[in-house]
Protein backbone atom coordinates (compact mmCIF):
# COMPACT_ATOMS: atom_id res chain seq x y z
CA UNK A 1 0.00 0.00 0.00
CA UNK A 2 2.27 2.33 0.90
CA UNK A 3 4.54 1.44 -2.46
CA UNK A 4 1.27 2.86 -4.23
CA UNK A 5 0.59 6.12 -2.18
CA UNK A 6 4.40 6.63 -3.25
CA UNK A 7 4.19 5.84 -6.92
CA UNK A 8 1.11 8.36 -6.95
CA UNK A 9 3.33 10.93 -5.38
CA UNK A 10 6.14 10.82 -7.43
CA UNK A 11 3.63 10.56 -10.81
CA UNK A 12 2.07 13.84 -9.29
CA UNK A 13 5.37 15.48 -8.40
CA UNK A 14 6.95 14.35 -12.09
CA UNK A 15 3.69 15.46 -14.04
CA UNK A 16 3.45 19.20 -12.42
CA UNK A 17 7.37 19.33 -13.51
CA UNK A 18 6.15 18.19 -17.06
CA UNK A 19 3.33 20.32 -17.29
CA UNK A 20 5.19 23.48 -16.35
CA UNK A 21 7.85 23.16 -18.83
CA UNK A 22 5.36 22.38 -21.30
CA UNK A 23 5.54 25.08 -24.36
CA UNK A 24 2.96 23.95 -26.97
CA UNK A 25 -0.95 22.70 -27.31
CA UNK A 26 0.25 19.81 -28.81
CA UNK A 27 2.26 18.76 -25.84
CA UNK A 28 0.21 19.53 -23.12
CA UNK A 29 -2.26 17.27 -24.80
CA UNK A 30 0.66 14.29 -24.83
CA UNK A 31 0.73 14.42 -21.35
CA UNK A 32 -2.71 14.54 -20.41
CA UNK A 33 -2.65 11.45 -22.11
CA UNK A 34 -0.14 9.96 -20.58
CA UNK A 35 -0.90 10.62 -16.83
CA UNK A 36 -4.80 11.27 -17.21
CA UNK A 37 -5.70 9.28 -19.71
CA UNK A 38 -8.64 6.58 -19.31
CA UNK A 39 -7.11 3.88 -20.99
CA UNK A 40 -3.63 4.04 -20.48
CA UNK A 41 -2.59 6.33 -18.29
CA UNK A 42 -0.62 6.32 -15.53
CA UNK A 43 -3.29 7.24 -12.94
CA UNK A 44 -5.54 4.55 -13.74
CA UNK A 45 -2.81 2.00 -13.79
CA UNK A 46 -2.08 2.86 -10.24
CA UNK A 47 -6.05 2.69 -9.13
CA UNK A 48 -5.97 -1.13 -11.05
CA UNK A 49 -4.40 -2.53 -7.47
CA UNK A 50 -7.87 -0.71 -5.59
CA UNK A 51 -9.86 -4.03 -5.97
CA UNK A 52 -6.89 -5.67 -4.18
CA UNK A 53 -6.53 -3.22 -1.49
CA UNK A 54 -8.70 -3.50 2.55
CA UNK A 55 -11.36 -0.88 2.18
CA UNK A 56 -9.45 1.68 4.71
CA UNK A 57 -6.77 1.39 2.63
CA UNK A 58 -9.25 1.76 -0.45
CA UNK A 59 -10.22 5.14 0.89
CA UNK A 60 -6.96 6.64 1.17
CA UNK A 61 -5.73 5.37 -1.84
CA UNK A 62 -8.84 6.69 -3.68
CA UNK A 63 -8.69 10.04 -1.88
CA UNK A 64 -5.13 10.87 -2.69
CA UNK A 65 -5.84 9.73 -6.65
CA UNK A 66 -8.77 11.94 -6.88
CA UNK A 67 -6.61 14.76 -5.33
CA UNK A 68 -4.21 14.29 -7.90
CA UNK A 69 -5.86 14.32 -10.38
CA UNK A 70 -7.59 17.38 -9.98
CA UNK A 71 -4.99 19.60 -9.25
CA UNK A 72 -3.27 17.55 -12.45
CA UNK A 73 -6.33 19.11 -14.49
CA UNK A 74 -6.15 22.65 -12.94
CA UNK A 75 -2.50 22.55 -13.84
CA UNK A 76 -3.34 21.34 -17.74
CA UNK A 77 -5.97 24.05 -17.78
CA UNK A 78 -3.92 27.38 -16.51
CA UNK A 79 -1.40 26.03 -18.97
CA UNK A 80 -3.37 25.93 -21.66
CA UNK A 81 -4.30 29.12 -20.84
CA UNK A 82 -0.76 30.80 -20.79
CA UNK A 83 -0.13 29.23 -24.04
CA UNK A 84 -2.82 29.95 -25.90
CA UNK A 85 -2.40 33.75 -24.29
CA UNK A 86 1.07 34.10 -25.28
CA UNK A 87 0.24 32.63 -29.01
CA UNK A 88 -1.78 35.74 -29.50
CA UNK A 89 0.46 38.30 -27.81
CA UNK A 90 2.94 36.82 -30.75
CA UNK A 91 0.60 37.57 -33.10
CA UNK A 92 -0.07 40.87 -32.00
CA UNK A 93 3.28 41.70 -31.92
CA UNK A 94 4.28 41.08 -35.07
CA UNK A 95 1.52 42.96 -36.52
CA UNK A 96 2.81 46.21 -34.38
CA UNK A 97 2.01 49.25 -36.00
CA UNK A 98 -0.39 47.74 -38.51
CA UNK A 99 -4.03 48.54 -37.94
CA UNK A 100 -5.63 45.31 -37.82
CA UNK A 101 -9.25 47.21 -38.14
CA UNK A 102 -8.56 48.57 -41.67
CA UNK A 103 -10.57 46.61 -44.52
CA UNK A 104 -8.55 44.32 -46.83
CA UNK A 105 -8.01 45.58 -50.25
CA UNK A 106 -9.93 44.68 -53.33
CA UNK A 107 -8.45 41.31 -54.96
CA UNK A 108 -9.20 41.28 -58.29
CA UNK A 109 -9.81 37.98 -59.85
CA UNK A 110 -8.48 37.02 -63.60
CA UNK A 111 -11.19 34.84 -66.18
CA UNK A 112 -10.70 33.40 -69.58
CA UNK A 113 -11.12 35.92 -72.42
CA UNK A 114 -14.85 35.76 -73.65
CA UNK A 115 -13.66 34.25 -76.63
CA UNK A 116 -12.00 31.12 -74.83
CA UNK A 117 -14.76 30.93 -73.23
CA UNK A 118 -17.72 30.66 -76.31
CA UNK A 119 -14.93 28.47 -78.05
CA UNK A 120 -14.76 25.98 -74.74
CA UNK A 121 -18.56 26.04 -74.67
CA UNK A 122 -18.97 25.55 -78.29
CA UNK A 123 -16.32 22.53 -78.42
CA UNK A 124 -17.72 20.95 -75.09
CA UNK A 125 -21.18 20.92 -76.65
CA UNK A 126 -19.99 18.62 -79.45
CA UNK A 127 -17.59 16.53 -76.70
CA UNK A 128 -20.70 15.84 -75.19
CA UNK A 129 -22.52 14.53 -78.20
CA UNK A 130 -19.49 12.21 -78.51
CA UNK A 131 -17.75 14.07 -80.94
CA UNK A 132 -13.45 14.09 -80.58
CA UNK A 133 -11.58 17.02 -80.37
CA UNK A 134 -8.96 17.49 -83.40
CA UNK A 135 -6.20 20.04 -84.28
CA UNK A 136 -3.97 21.03 -87.02
CA UNK A 137 -1.27 23.56 -87.47
CA UNK A 138 -1.99 27.37 -88.09
CA UNK A 139 0.97 27.48 -90.89
CA UNK A 140 -0.72 24.80 -93.72
CA UNK A 141 0.13 23.26 -96.96
CA UNK A 142 -1.96 24.85 -100.36
CA UNK A 143 -3.16 21.19 -100.47
CA UNK A 144 -4.60 21.08 -97.22
CA UNK A 145 -6.25 24.37 -97.31
CA UNK A 146 -7.19 24.46 -100.86
CA UNK A 147 -6.84 21.80 -103.36
CA UNK A 148 -7.67 18.65 -101.68
CA UNK A 149 -10.99 20.84 -100.13
CA UNK A 150 -11.91 21.06 -104.12
CA UNK A 151 -10.61 24.35 -104.86
CA UNK A 152 -8.76 23.34 -108.01
CA UNK A 153 -5.62 25.75 -108.93
CA UNK A 154 -6.95 28.24 -110.87
CA UNK A 155 -10.61 28.24 -108.62
CA UNK A 156 -11.75 31.38 -108.12
CA UNK A 157 -12.61 30.98 -104.82
CA UNK A 158 -9.19 30.48 -103.98
CA UNK A 159 -9.40 34.47 -104.21
CA UNK A 160 -12.07 35.05 -101.70
CA UNK A 161 -9.89 34.00 -99.09
CA UNK A 162 -7.48 36.41 -98.90
CA UNK A 163 -4.26 34.47 -98.09
CA UNK A 164 -1.02 35.61 -96.10
CA UNK A 165 1.96 33.17 -97.56
CA UNK A 166 4.65 32.50 -95.53
CA UNK A 167 7.86 33.66 -97.81
CA UNK A 168 10.64 31.57 -98.08
CA UNK A 169 8.81 28.29 -97.00
CA UNK A 170 7.34 26.21 -99.60
CA UNK A 171 5.41 22.35 -99.30
CA UNK A 172 6.99 19.33 -101.08
CA UNK A 173 5.53 20.38 -104.43
CA UNK A 174 7.17 23.90 -104.22
CA UNK A 175 4.46 25.86 -103.15
CA UNK A 176 4.23 28.66 -100.79
CA UNK A 177 3.18 27.38 -96.95
CA UNK A 178 0.30 30.22 -95.97
CA UNK A 179 -1.08 30.91 -93.03
CA UNK A 180 -4.87 29.21 -92.79
CA UNK A 181 -7.90 30.45 -94.08
CA UNK A 182 -10.06 28.40 -92.05
CA UNK A 183 -9.92 25.04 -90.26
CA UNK A 184 -11.34 23.12 -92.57
CA UNK A 185 -7.74 22.15 -93.46
CA UNK A 186 -7.67 19.91 -89.95
CA UNK A 187 -10.53 18.05 -91.91
CA UNK A 188 -8.18 16.88 -94.51
CA UNK A 189 -5.34 16.00 -91.77
CA UNK A 190 -7.91 13.82 -89.50
CA UNK A 191 -9.38 11.89 -92.51
CA UNK A 192 -5.59 10.97 -94.14
CA UNK A 193 -4.93 9.09 -90.34
CA UNK A 194 -8.18 7.76 -89.89
CA UNK A 195 -10.71 5.27 -91.03
CA UNK A 196 -14.52 6.42 -90.67
CA UNK A 197 -17.01 6.35 -89.14
CA UNK A 198 -15.44 9.66 -87.37
CA UNK A 199 -16.87 12.82 -86.02
CA UNK A 200 -14.56 16.18 -84.73
CA UNK A 201 -14.37 18.99 -83.92
CA UNK A 202 -11.28 21.26 -84.74
CA UNK A 203 -11.44 24.71 -82.80
CA UNK A 204 -8.69 27.10 -83.52
CA UNK A 205 -7.44 30.34 -84.92
CA UNK A 206 -7.45 31.49 -88.93
CA UNK A 207 -6.09 34.38 -90.83
CA UNK A 208 -7.06 36.22 -93.46
CA UNK A 209 -5.61 39.06 -95.44
CA UNK A 210 -7.81 41.93 -94.84
CA UNK A 211 -8.49 45.20 -93.56
CA UNK A 212 -9.81 45.31 -89.78
CA UNK A 213 -13.73 47.21 -89.37
CA UNK A 214 -16.16 46.02 -87.20
CA UNK A 215 -16.78 43.02 -88.51
CA UNK A 216 -13.64 42.04 -90.30
CA UNK A 217 -10.17 40.83 -88.51
CA UNK A 218 -6.86 39.69 -89.74
CA UNK A 219 -7.25 37.02 -87.26
CA UNK A 220 -9.89 35.24 -85.69
CA UNK A 221 -11.25 31.85 -84.46
CA UNK A 222 -13.52 28.98 -85.86
CA UNK A 223 -14.75 25.79 -84.42
CA UNK A 224 -14.61 23.19 -88.17
CA UNK A 225 -16.91 20.03 -87.43
CA UNK A 226 -16.84 16.98 -89.64
CA UNK A 227 -18.94 13.60 -89.42
CA UNK A 228 -18.28 10.58 -91.77
CA UNK A 229 -20.14 7.49 -91.95
CA UNK A 230 -22.24 5.05 -93.85
CA UNK A 231 -25.52 6.67 -94.80
CA UNK A 232 -25.07 10.49 -93.05
CA UNK A 233 -28.13 12.44 -93.85
CA UNK A 234 -28.75 16.43 -93.99
CA UNK A 235 -31.16 15.17 -91.19
CA UNK A 236 -28.32 14.22 -88.87
CA UNK A 237 -26.68 17.75 -89.69
CA UNK A 238 -29.38 19.60 -88.92
CA UNK A 239 -30.38 17.88 -85.22
CA UNK A 240 -26.84 18.15 -84.38
CA UNK A 241 -26.62 21.88 -85.19
CA UNK A 242 -30.40 22.11 -83.46
CA UNK A 243 -28.63 21.12 -80.47
CA UNK A 244 -25.62 23.24 -80.93
CA UNK A 245 -27.69 26.45 -81.12
CA UNK A 246 -30.20 25.70 -78.20
CA UNK A 247 -27.17 24.92 -76.10
CA UNK A 248 -25.24 28.52 -76.61
CA UNK A 249 -28.11 30.56 -77.33
CA UNK A 250 -30.65 28.92 -75.45
CA UNK A 251 -33.66 26.73 -75.44
CA UNK A 252 -36.00 28.59 -77.32
CA UNK A 253 -33.88 29.05 -80.83
CA UNK A 254 -34.62 27.93 -84.08
CA UNK A 255 -32.34 26.92 -87.03
CA UNK A 256 -33.07 27.44 -90.42
CA UNK A 257 -30.66 25.98 -94.19
CA UNK A 258 -30.33 28.37 -97.24
CA UNK A 259 -28.41 26.91 -99.79
CA UNK A 260 -25.08 28.42 -100.14
CA UNK A 261 -21.75 27.43 -102.41
CA UNK A 262 -18.97 25.93 -100.53
CA UNK A 263 -16.18 23.99 -103.09
CA UNK A 264 -16.08 21.13 -100.18
CA UNK A 265 -19.54 20.54 -99.67
CA UNK A 266 -22.74 19.31 -102.27
CA UNK A 267 -25.17 20.79 -101.18
CA UNK A 268 -23.44 23.96 -99.05
CA UNK A 269 -25.62 25.48 -96.76
CA UNK A 270 -26.16 28.87 -94.77
CA UNK A 271 -27.70 28.45 -91.30
CA UNK A 272 -29.45 31.35 -89.81
CA UNK A 273 -30.74 31.12 -86.21
CA UNK A 274 -33.67 32.88 -84.92
CA UNK A 275 -32.79 36.29 -83.23
CA UNK A 276 -32.79 35.80 -79.23
CA UNK A 277 -32.04 39.95 -79.01
CA UNK A 278 -36.00 40.70 -80.54
CA UNK A 279 -37.56 37.46 -80.34
CA UNK A 280 -37.91 37.06 -83.89
CA UNK A 281 -40.04 40.08 -84.29
CA UNK A 282 -37.62 41.75 -86.28
CA UNK A 283 -35.00 44.35 -84.66
CA UNK A 284 -31.68 46.34 -86.28
CA UNK A 285 -29.02 43.11 -85.38
CA UNK A 286 -31.47 40.46 -87.48
CA UNK A 287 -32.12 43.40 -90.25
CA UNK A 288 -35.94 43.52 -89.29
CA UNK A 289 -35.82 39.94 -90.68
CA UNK A 290 -35.94 37.66 -87.27
CA UNK A 291 -32.94 35.39 -88.34
CA UNK A 292 -28.98 35.62 -88.30
CA UNK A 293 -26.26 34.07 -90.30
CA UNK A 294 -24.61 32.28 -88.17
CA UNK A 295 -22.17 29.37 -90.11
CA UNK A 296 -21.81 27.62 -93.15
CA UNK A 297 -22.37 23.36 -93.13
CA UNK A 298 -22.98 21.12 -96.25
CA UNK A 299 -22.68 17.81 -97.06
CA UNK A 300 -19.19 16.29 -97.79
CA UNK A 301 -18.56 17.13 -101.44
CA UNK A 302 -17.39 13.38 -103.25
CA UNK A 303 -13.78 15.16 -104.40
CA UNK A 304 -12.82 16.06 -100.76
CA UNK A 305 -13.58 11.88 -100.26
CA UNK A 306 -11.09 10.96 -103.33
CA UNK A 307 -8.65 13.48 -102.23
CA UNK A 308 -8.45 12.16 -98.94
CA UNK A 309 -8.77 8.77 -100.52
CA UNK A 310 -11.86 7.56 -98.86
CA UNK A 311 -14.82 5.59 -101.79
CA UNK A 312 -17.49 8.37 -101.84
CA UNK A 313 -19.83 5.36 -103.00
CA UNK A 314 -19.35 3.96 -99.48
CA UNK A 315 -19.71 7.01 -97.28
CA UNK A 316 -21.43 10.02 -96.65
CA UNK A 317 -20.64 13.29 -94.40
CA UNK A 318 -21.50 16.59 -93.23
CA UNK A 319 -19.45 19.71 -92.31
CA UNK A 320 -19.91 22.64 -90.73
CA UNK A 321 -17.64 26.09 -89.89
CA UNK A 322 -18.43 28.13 -86.90
CA UNK A 323 -16.94 31.57 -86.52
CA UNK A 324 -16.75 32.15 -82.85
CA UNK A 325 -16.37 35.71 -82.98
CA UNK A 326 -19.97 36.21 -84.81
CA UNK A 327 -21.19 33.83 -82.16
CA UNK A 328 -19.90 35.83 -79.29
CA UNK A 329 -21.06 39.12 -80.72
CA UNK A 330 -24.55 38.24 -80.94
CA UNK A 331 -24.74 36.05 -77.45
CA UNK A 332 -23.10 39.26 -75.76
CA UNK A 333 -25.37 41.66 -78.27
CA UNK A 334 -21.73 43.07 -79.27
CA UNK A 335 -21.71 44.73 -82.55
CA UNK A 336 -17.49 45.57 -83.47
CA UNK A 337 -15.26 42.45 -83.10
CA UNK A 338 -12.38 44.84 -82.19
CA UNK A 339 -13.63 45.20 -78.68
CA UNK A 340 -12.71 41.55 -78.59
CA UNK A 341 -9.13 42.25 -79.44
CA UNK A 342 -8.49 45.03 -77.58
CA UNK A 343 -8.80 43.49 -74.01
CA UNK A 344 -10.14 46.57 -72.34
CA UNK A 345 -10.86 45.30 -68.82
CA UNK A 346 -13.64 47.34 -68.44
CA UNK A 347 -15.10 45.88 -71.78
CA UNK A 348 -14.39 42.32 -71.16
CA UNK A 349 -15.65 42.01 -67.50
CA UNK A 350 -19.09 43.00 -68.85
CA UNK A 351 -18.61 39.75 -71.29
CA UNK A 352 -17.62 37.19 -69.15
CA UNK A 353 -18.35 34.97 -66.43
N1 LIG B 1 -14.49 27.05 -94.17
C1 LIG B 1 -15.62 27.97 -94.37
C2 LIG B 1 -15.14 29.40 -94.21
O1 LIG B 1 -14.17 29.63 -93.55
C3 LIG B 1 -16.71 27.68 -93.39
C4 LIG B 1 -17.38 26.39 -93.71
C5 LIG B 1 -18.48 26.36 -94.57
C6 LIG B 1 -16.89 25.21 -93.17
C7 LIG B 1 -19.09 25.19 -94.86
C8 LIG B 1 -17.50 23.99 -93.47
C9 LIG B 1 -18.62 24.00 -94.34
O2 LIG B 1 -17.07 22.82 -92.99
O3 LIG B 1 -19.22 22.82 -94.60
O4 LIG B 1 -15.75 30.29 -94.73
Amino acid sequence: MSSLLNQLHSLRAQAQQDIAQADSLEGLETLRVRYLGRKDGQLTKILQALPSLSPEEKKVLGREANEAKISLETALNEKKGAIEEKTLNAVLSAAAGQDLTLPESPLSVGRRHPLAQVMDDIVGCFLRLGFNLAEGPEVETDFNNFTALNHPPDHPARDSHDTFYVKNFRDGEGLPLLLRTHTSPVQIRHMQTHKPPLSIVAPGRVFRHEAVDATHSFVFHQVEGLAVDVDISVADLKGVLGLFARHVFGSNVEIRFRPAYFPFVEPGIEVDISCTLCEGKGCRVCKQTGWVEMLGAGMVNPNVFRAVGYDPDKVTGYAFGIGVERVAMFKYGVDDMRLFFENDVRFLRQVSR
